[in-house]
C-alpha cells in the first residue's frame, strides 16, 4: 500500500531542489578581456582563467566542474552564450526531454508540467519516445549487451543494391510498436566475434564484434550506430567549407597513405548541396537536418523537414503535405539553437580544486605531464593526419558566440576508409561501407562521468570498442601506418596517449 504524502502546511520551508535556478553559474569576468572559462585554484578554488589551449571550444567551452554532477557536462550552455540565447537554449533543451508519447518531461515529473501540446505524437512505430533516452545524459547510447533489445541505438537499413529504403523496414529499424500485433522488429547481440591481439611488447587485447539478431526479416543492407554525444555541434557547424575542403587529399596528393573526402549531402527542404558534417559518416549537412531526421527515425515525428511519416519509408512524395506537423517550424528552430549552443567542455589538463588530501574532484585528479606527453605522441605517430587538433571556425554563423572561435575537436570532419574491420554493408551520400567520419575526439574523457561509469563507456560506431586500446586496433585503411606506430610505442607512451584522450 501507499502512503499518500503529509499535507504540506503553510509554514513548511518550499524547497525547490535549485531546477528553476539551474542554468545560472558563476561567471569569471576579466576587465579588458570579458567573460573567460575558468578553473580554481587551491587553497580556496580561486577562480583564473583557463589558457587558450585548454579551451577545446574556443570561448564557448565550459569551465571546470566542481560540482557533484559532472555526469551533466554535456548539457551546459556556451561560457559565452548571449542573453537571449539562453531562453532558446532552454525551449530547445525542454524539447529533447519531451515524451512525444505523452508530454512528460524526462526530469523532475513534479514540477516540469506536462507539455500538451505533443501529447500521442509519437509514430506508429519508433525507437524511443524522448531524444534524451539515447543520448545518455547527451552522451552516447546504453553499452551493447548480448541479448538485449539494442532501441537506444539506431540500425540503418536500404534496399539490396542499395539504392533506396529497405521494403520493409524503410530508412531505418524502428524497434517499437504502438499497436501490440505489429510485427517485433527487435534487434540484439546474437554473439560477439572475439579475437586476441598480441602487440609487440606483448600486451594480449581482446577485440570483440557484435553480431547482430533481427527478429524481423534480416535486412540486405544496413548499419548499427551507436548515440554520440551532442557537444559544440554548432561549432562544427561554423566551420566554412572551404576550411574542410582544403584538408581533402582524394588521391592522397601528399603520399602519406591518408586520403579523407567530403561527404556531400543535399538538404532535403533546399535542394542545396551541403559538405556532410554530423553522423558517424557525416551524412547530414546541417544540425537542423540531424534533428529532423533524428525526429522522424526514432521517433516517428513529423517536421516541417520531414512532414510525412512516409519520409521514413523513402517515399518520394514525402514533401508534398500541407498539414501541420508534429513539431512546428518554431521548435525545430528551437531544437536546432539548443544544440548549436551546448558547451564543449574545456580540456582537463590542469590539477584542480582543493589542495591534497582534502579534496580534488576525479576528473581533475590528473597527470599534466603525461598528458602533454601523450599529446606530443599523438601527434608523432600520426594520429593527427586526421583527427585534426585545431580549426577555427568562419564568421558567418547566425550565432555570434560560435564565430572566429579557435576550436580544437580533434577531428577533420572527412571520411576515410577504416578497412574491412569496420565496414558494414551500407553507403549513405558519398561515403561507402568502410568509410567513416573521423570522429571527434573532444568530450572523450568526460564520457565515463556522463555514462555513469567506465564500464558504460562504448567507443567507434557500433559501439563495439570498450576502451581507447580498442579502438585504435580496430583502425585499418587509411590509418593502418598509424595504428602499426601506436602498436610499436612501449606502454608507457600508449597509456601516456589514453591520459591524453582522457583529458579531452
Ligand atoms: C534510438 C536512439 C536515438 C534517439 C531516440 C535519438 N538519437 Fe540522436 N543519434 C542516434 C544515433 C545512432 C546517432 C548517430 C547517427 C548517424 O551516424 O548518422 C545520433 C546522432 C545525433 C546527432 C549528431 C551527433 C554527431 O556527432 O554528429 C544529433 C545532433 C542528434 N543525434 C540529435 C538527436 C535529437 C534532436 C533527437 C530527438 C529528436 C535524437 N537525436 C534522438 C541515436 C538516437
Ligand atoms: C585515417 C584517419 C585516422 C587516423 C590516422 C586515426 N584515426 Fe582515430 N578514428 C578515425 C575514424 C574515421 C574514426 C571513427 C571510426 C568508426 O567509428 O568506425 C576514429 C575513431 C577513433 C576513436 C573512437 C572515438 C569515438 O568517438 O568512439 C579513437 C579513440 C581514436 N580514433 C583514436 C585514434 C588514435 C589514438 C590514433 C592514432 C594512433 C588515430 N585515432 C588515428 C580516423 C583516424
Amino acid at each position: 500500500m501507499e502512503l499518500a504524502p503529509a499535507p504540506r502546511l503553510k509554514r513548511d520551508p518550499v524547497v525547490d531542489g535549485g531546477g528553476s535556478r539551474y542554468y545560472s553559474f558563476e561567471q569569471l569576468y576579466v576587465v579588458g578581456v570579458g567573460m573567460r572559462p575558468w578553473y580554481g585554484i587551491a587553497p580556496n578554488l580561486d577562480s583564473e582563467p583557463l589558457p587558450d589551449d585548454a579551451l577545446l571550444g574556443g570561448q564557448a567551452s565550459l569551465s571546470y566542474n566542481y560540482s557533484e554532477e559532472p555526469m551533466r557536462v554535456f548539457q551546459q550552455m556556451a561560457n559565452n552564450i548571449g542573453i537571449a540565447n539562453t531562453q532558446r537554449f532552454v525551449e530547445g533543451r525542454r524539447l529533447f526531454h519531451t515524451s512525444f508519447a505523452d508530454g512528460t518531461h524526462s526530469e523532475h515529473d513534479r514540477d516540469n508540467p506536462v507539455f500538451t501540446a505533443h501529447i500521442g505524437q509519437l509514430g506508429a512505430r519508433y525507437n524511443q519516445p524522448r531524444c534524451i533516452e539515447c543520448h545518455t545524459n547527451n552522451g552516447r547510447s546504453k553499452p551493447l549487451a548480448l541479448g538485449a533489445k539494442l532501441d537506444t541505438m539506431s540500425f540503418l537499413t536500404a534496399n539490396a543494391d542499395g539504392t533506396g529504403a529497405d521494403p520493409t523496414y524503410g530508412h531505418n529499424i524502428q524497434q517499437h510498436a504502438q499497436d501490440a500485433k505489429a510485427p517485433a522488429f527487435d534487434v540484439s547481440v546474437a554473439s560477439f566475434d572475439t579475437t586476441v591481439r598480441t602487440l609487440p611488447d606483448g600486451e594480449k587485447v581482446e577485440l570483440v564484434k557484435p553480431v547482430f539478431a533481427f527478429k524481423g526479416p534480416a535486412p540486405a543492407r544496413y548499419s548499427a550506430r551507436q548515440a554520440a554525444q551532442v557537444i559544440g555541434m554548432g561549432l562544427l557547424e561554423a566551420v566554412p567549407e572551404t576550411t574542410i575542403l582544403a584538408q581533402a587529399d582524394p588521391n592522397d596528393a601528399n603520399g602519406d597513405g591518408i586520403k579523407g573526402v567530403a561527404n556531400l549531402v543535399v538538404d532535403p527542404q533546399t535542394g542545396k548541396t551541403h559538405v556532410g558534417r554530423f553522423g558517424w559518416k557525416a551524412s547530414k549537412g546541417s544540425i537542423r537536418q540531424q534533428v529532423a531526421d533524428a525526429l522522424i527515425k526514432d521517433l516517428g515525428v513529423t517536421s516541417p523537414m520531414f512532414p510525412d511519416a512516409g519520409c521514413q519509408r523513402g517515399a518520394a512524395n514525402c514533401h508534398s503535405v500541407t498539414t501541420p506537423t508534429s513539431v512546428s517550424e518554431f521548435e525545430l528552430e528551437r531544437m536546432t539553437h539548443y544544440l548549436s549552443l551546448i558547451a564543449v567542455p574545456a580540456q582537463r589538463k590542469l590539477r584542480s580544486g582543493f589542495p591534497d588530501g582534502v579534496r580534488v574532484s576525479p576528473e581533475h585528479d590528473v597527470n599534466p605531464a603525461q598528458i602533454a606527453r601523450g599529446s606530443d605522441l599523438f601527434a608523432q605517430v600520426r594520429c593527427v593526419a586526421c583527427h585534426t587538433p585545431t580549426m577555427k571556425t568562419g564568421n558567418t554563423h547566425p550565432f555570434a558566440e560560435l564565430r572566429e572561435q579557435t576550436i580544437h575537436p580533434y577531428s577533420d570532419l572527412l571520411l576515410h576508409d577504416m578497412g574491412p574491420g569496420l565496414a558494414d554493408t551500407l553507403a549513405e551520400g558519398r561515403a561507402y561501407p568502410s568509410q567513416w567520419r573521423t570522429a571527434p575526439l573532444w568530450g572523450l574523457g568526460s564520457l565515463r562521468f556522463v555514462q555513469g561509469a567506465d564500464a558504460n563507456v562504448r567507443l567507434l560506431h557500433d559501439g563495439r570498442a570498450r576502451t581507447i586500446t580498442e579502438a585504435v586496433l580496430w583502425h585499418g585503411g587509411e590509418a593502418t601506418d598509424s595504428r602499426t606506430r601506436y602498436e610499436a610505442l612501449p606502454k608507457a607512451d600508449r597509456d601516456a596517449i589514453s591520459a591524453f584522450l582522457q583529458s579531452l
